[in-house]
């Protein structure tokens, strides 16, 4: 197997060398240099991503009016003067809220899981499902933040703001990986649960096929049918996949967690909420703010296919909830999970100014909303607490 760290010691490098050269890698300066100039050529061909082009010396200052969400022509390198204050206050709340998977403790956690009696099969099933899905759930979201989206929002606060969502997203499948790992799980099967397992694989490919055109280089935006196309990217992202996607799952983990099982990976679970819904606010505030700069994008037709979308992935989100949980489980089952998600979908729409397509549809589980109000002082299994600074200031003396 190919792996750099078993190359760069020294009575390996010439084997090294060989095996590189082998394998088309360029090992000497030559082939390198030609290397670059070909990748330089390549770029040629690429129109530049907004925030890249070349100096333009001399050139005006950015003003608040030239700032835009789409489409903007102005300097994206100044990330002052400030035009919206919620992405910038966002960054700054979501900095404040730093937390590392490995500072939780799994270790009743690991004992339960392992102890045949621990938890029942269906308890068990919730788990896996769940770790399967979010697994790669949040490498999907990641991606398209960084190799789609990014480079479409052609605002420095908002960037800023996605960013830190990126390296959160990082934070979340670490986070993962680790309940994986402690619980000594088949890695195999779990991370390939979005390919295997048919309620776990339709959500993925639902989220994945709006994606698709907009990581395309050559997609621009700057005419209402490519404008729009974000749109229904955020909106997939957002609205559905951070915003429904993920509430049967969270609500699974943290009602176990409610009843002292599986703690660990239950508060896992809450600080990934908590994030979440920093994700979810501010993506239903990008998307109302490109409506409010282009009204023309927001159509009767549009608002349409946003309600269907909306739709589509509470329908799949239900198809989630019944196959996780067969029987009833922790108190809850599929039936008051669909009530839920209609509700949560209630509120997607209104938050989008569409109209509400469930009327009626009640909240079965008004403790999700207190941990996700909860005040900043403690977290919700009272462990420890969850709003602190990580790191103290520097002194130079
Ligand atoms: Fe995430
Ligand atoms: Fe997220």
């Amino acid at each position: 197997m190919m792996n750099w760290d078993d190359y760069h010691k020294e009575e390996d490098a010439p084997a090294a060398a060989s095996a590189m050269a082998q394998s088309g890698i360029a090992t000497s300066a030559t082939p390198a240099t030609n290397n670059i100039t070909r990748a330089a050529e390549a770029m040629a061909h690429i129109d530049i991503a907004p925030g890249l082009e070349e100096l333009e010396m001399g050139a005006q200052r950015v003003s608040v009016d030239e700032k835009a969400m789409i489409n903007c022509r102005a300097d994206l390198n100044q990330l002052v003067p400030f035009k919206y204050d919620w992405a910038w206050q966002k960054y700054i709340d979501g900095c404040a809220n730093h937390w590392m998977p490995q500072e939780i403790n799994m270790i009743a956690d690991v004992a339960t899981w392992k102890n045949p009696k621990g938890l029942s099969d269906d308890e068990r099933r919730i788990v896996m499902r769940n770790l399967g899905y979010f697994s790669t759930a949040d490498s999907l979201v990641a991606n398209n933040l960084v190799l789609a989206i990014y480079r479409l929002i052609t605002n420095p606060e908002c960037r800023q703001y996605i960013l830190r969502q990126a390296f959160e997203e990082a934070i979340h499948t670490h986070s993962y990986q680790y309940c994986i790992e402690s619980l000594g799980m088949d890695e195999g099967e779990v991370f390939n649960m979005y390919r295997e397992v048919p309620s776990v694989a339709k959500k993925a490919a639902w989220s994945i096929s709006h994606t698709h055109q907009l990581s395309d280089p050559n997609f621009h935006t700057g005419t209402p049918e490519a404008d729009q196309t974000l749109l229904r990217n955020l909106i997939g992202f957002y609205a559905v996949t951070e915003g429904i996607f993920f509430y049967c799952g969270f609500t699974q983990i943290l009602s176990m967690g409610r009843r002292n099982k599986m703690t660990g990976v239950a508060e896992q679970f809450q600080y990934i909420l908590r994030d979440e819904s920093m994700h979810l606010n501010f993506g239903i505030d990008v998307i109302n703010q490109i409506k409010l700069e282009n009204p023309h994008l927001w159509t009767e037709e549009f608002q349409q296919e946003a309600i269907e979308m909306i739709l589509e992935g509470t329908q799949l989100e239900i198809e989630y909830a019944r196959d996780t949980m067969p029987r009833g489980v922790l108190g809850m089952n599929a039936a008051m999970m669909e009530e839920y998600l209609h509700f949560i979908a209630n509120r997607r729409l209104s938050q989008l100014g569409l109209p509400e397509q469930y009327p009626g549809a009640q909240n079965p589980f008004p403790w999700m909303s207190e941990i996700m109000d909860l005040r900043k002082e403690k977290n919700f299994f009272e462990t420890r607490v969850i709003e602190y600074q990580t790191g103290g200031a520097l002194t130079w003396d």
